[in-house]
């Protein structure tokens, strides 16, 4: 047994250490292939060794995921924010006046301003203890449980030098290329996008799934430690030891002694900034001394010894042509600015982002109007006001349309909202398009077919639904223009394969708002066919993982249209899968029947999703909160006291891991 103990421990340290070389330092030092089969190793041993388990194991970052909302903590040392400014002159006053109070040489720090969202760190004896958020700078959100899925976090830092207790800030980013995919994924699901990587970065701080946020690949970097026995007297040495105690700190932070060193860097980050992976947006400058930090000290709102200078946005004057009205596929109408064509930053800006109605009534837009285009963390440019003193009597107001630019219909703003959207679905000519390109999309139905064969055949007539689409015979395409014996059969045979597309990529491919490829999976494992998925009611669709209301009713308005229900026999009559294949289905009993789960807290043997499928493999039924119905509750560790309370209250048998697989066990699963 030692033997394992030891083994376990040098294997969770060389992971420990490959994980550091990756994500901090970026330079692996093992193959995915390699690092892969440790893991796997360490997991199977701590599988089989449950009494050597260690919540800090490198095996425990992946996420659980229990769903609990975030408790509220003081912050011990203020968070507070940074006196900001875009003069270079403030920089010089900043200088001087630093120069005045201390009456001695000191040195300045430079460090990148990072533009993400800002997190504190507590570490005990080398541990994660706790991670809060900013808040309100005194109290903010504990979302240790998120912060522990970032991989270039340490869980447990390296060396022996680090005090006993410490905290350390800094910013959780989202790094351009996950931010452009993440975004990629929601427009492809229907779903609003992230105006920045800042806004993706805290929206993923602050989802009740760690599993979710581990998924989406979150980056950091530190930038100040606090603490009563700090190794350094210096800042940028105090960085240094984190460094080496496995934080994230940036390469390209830098000791000045003359305010000149500070200008070229400066000068220099103006334009680097646009090659680095993350978003920032200007430099902090530091006094690097600790006393002379603290001689300085703080006014009520920053601290007297930093100041950050922000880079200018990117941004350019250009004249206003027109806007255009687009509708998307789900009939939401996005207005477009077409601009006289400007060079912003590097690139020719011809179309900008005008949001929605409201943002353009509070800019009171003209046609012919000068207008400042901003290229700020945004992927598209988007104009932020109005050169008014450049307008021209007599301009036309640009005033959101009534109706649909496309079919006439009487644009509906739906309660809460702030886009427009055309109502009638069924008739809209983008909105039908639209469907239809999703359906045939590579990870729908996967049919070759891009825009333009969808338009040619929406254009003559064959296609008006998804469903035409399998109706359409060789004559029907043969002679159109452009088309021949040779294309049609590619069509017609890439038809016939898509009947074997999984039963999940069928279900997203139907195109139901806010079902994407995660969730549709989620239901079709879950429901296993569609007859069953559109019989669940609100109750039994919200107690699925990750199925909130805001999809269980968009699913329910889905199937509750007679036209849907039609689409849906008609796509069945055709051949398309409408159920899980019988491999991803293992073996059903009904040991469970008639019984009722509620599965709270973490666990050693399976995970929280693995036991919910046991209990729906067996006849059981798992939902989400108690209620009289729960016969079982099946608790793990770490389960809320108020729910083990209320299930005790209402009789439920309160039973372990162990006592549960015992209950299939016994039974001969
Ligand atoms: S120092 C008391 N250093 O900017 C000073 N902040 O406006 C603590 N930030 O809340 C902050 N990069 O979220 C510091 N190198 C850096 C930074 C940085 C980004 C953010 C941070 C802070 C805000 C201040």
């Amino acid at each position: 047994m030692p033997d394992i103990n030891k083994h376990i421990k040098s294997l969770r340290e060389e992971i420990d250490t490959h994980n550091y070389n990756y994500y901090v330092l970026s330079s692996p030092s093992i193959s995915d292939f390699e690092f892969d089969k440790k893991l796997k190793e360490l997991e199977a041993l701590e599988i089989a060794h449950p009494e050597l388990f260690d919540p800090n194991s490198p095996s425990q970052r992946v996420g659980s995921d229990i769903n609990k909302n975030f408790q509220q903590v003081g912050h011990q040392y203020p968070m507070l924010s940074l006196s900001n400014t875009y003069s270079e002159t403030e920089v010089l006053e900043f200088y001087n006046r630093t120069q005045k109070l201390l009456k001695e040489d000191f040195e300045i720090v430079s460090e990148l301003k990072y533009d993400g969202t800002s997190i504190s760190l507590i570490y005990e004896q080398g541990i994660l203890k706790q991670a809060i958020t900013r808040g309100d700078g005194s109290k903010g959100d504990d979302v240790t449980a998120n912060v522990r899925t970032i991989k270039s976090i340490p869980l447990k830092l390296r060396g022996h030098d680090f005090p006993d207790k410490f905290e350390i800030r800094g910013e959780i980013l989202m790094p351009w290329p996950v931010f452009e995919s993440l975004n990629a994924e929601r427009e492809e699901n229907g779903e609003a996008l992230f105006a920045n990587p800042r806004n993706a970065a805290s929206g993923t701080l602050k989802l009740q799934n760690p599993s979710v946020v581990a998924a989406r690949r979150l980056d950091a970097y530190f930038y100040y430690l606090l603490g009563e026995s700090l190794p350094e007297k210096g800042h940028l040495e105090n960085l240094l030891k984190a460094k080496e105690w496995g934080f994230k700190i940036s390469e390209y932070t830098k000791k000045h002694t003359s305010i000149e060193s500070v200008f070229e860097n400066i000068k220099f980050w103006d334009i680097e900034r646009r090659n680095l992976p993350v978003a920032t947006d200007g430099l902090v400058l530091k006094v690097n001394s600790l006393l002379q930090q603290k001689n300085l000290g703080f006014t009520a709102k920053s601290p007297r010894w930093a100041i950050a200078y922000k880079f200018q946005a990117q941004e350019a004057q250009t004249i206003l042509r027109s806007v255009d009205f687009q509708v998307g596929r789900t009939g939401a109408v996005t207005p477009v600015a077409n601009l006289e064509p400007v060079l912003l930053s590097g690139t020719i800006v011809k179309r900008a982002s005008l949001h929605n109605a409201d943002i353009i009534a509070s800019l009171d837009l003209h046609l012919g109007d000068m207008v400042y285009v901003e290229k700020g963390g945004e992927i598209i440019p988007k104009i932020i006001a109005v050169n008014k003193e450049a307008r021209i009597a007599g301009r036309q107001k640009v005033v959101f349309i009534e109706n649909c630019p496309q079919c006439s219909s009487i644009l509906i703003r739906k309660e809460g909202e702030a886009a427009y959207y055309c109502p009638n679905e069924d008739a809209c000519p983008p909105q039908i398009k639209g469907k239809i390109l999703h359906f045939v999309g590579r990870k729908a139905m996967n049919i070759s077919a891009g825009s333009e064969t969808i338009e040619h055949f929406f254009n003559a007539n064959l296609i008006s639904n998804v469903g035409d689409l399998f109706s359409i015979k060789e004559n029907d395409i043969v002679h159109l223009e452009g088309w021949g014996e040779r294309s049609a059969s590619v069509f017609l045979e890439s038809i016939e394969t898509s009947k074997n597309t999984p039963f999940e990529n069928v279900l997203y491919a139907l195109g139901i708002r806010f079902v994407g490829e995660t969730v549709a999976k989620r239901l079709a494992y879950t429901f296993h066919d569609i007859d069953k998925l559109a019989k669940a009611n609100l109750e039994e669709l919200v107690a699925v993982d990750e199925i909130g209301e805001r999809i269980a009713q968009s699913l329910l308005d889905f199937f509750a249209k007679e036209k849907n229900q039609i689409l849906i026999q008609r796509l069945k009559d055709a051949g398309l899968k409408m159920e899980i294949d019988e491999t991803r289905r293992i073996e059903k009993t009904e040991m469970l029947k008639g019984l009722t789960f509620v599965i709270s807290g973490t666990f050693q043997k399976h995970s929280r999703d693995e036991y919910k499928d046991l209990i729906e493999k067996n006849g059981g039924k798992n939902v989400g909160s108690i209620s009289s119905k729960t016969n079982y509750m099946l608790a793990g560790e770490n389960m809320g006291p108020s729910k083990l309370e209320k299930a005790q209250k209402i009789g439920a048998e309160i039973i372990d891991e162990e006592t549960f697989l015992k209950l299939i066990d016994k039974e001969g699963l």
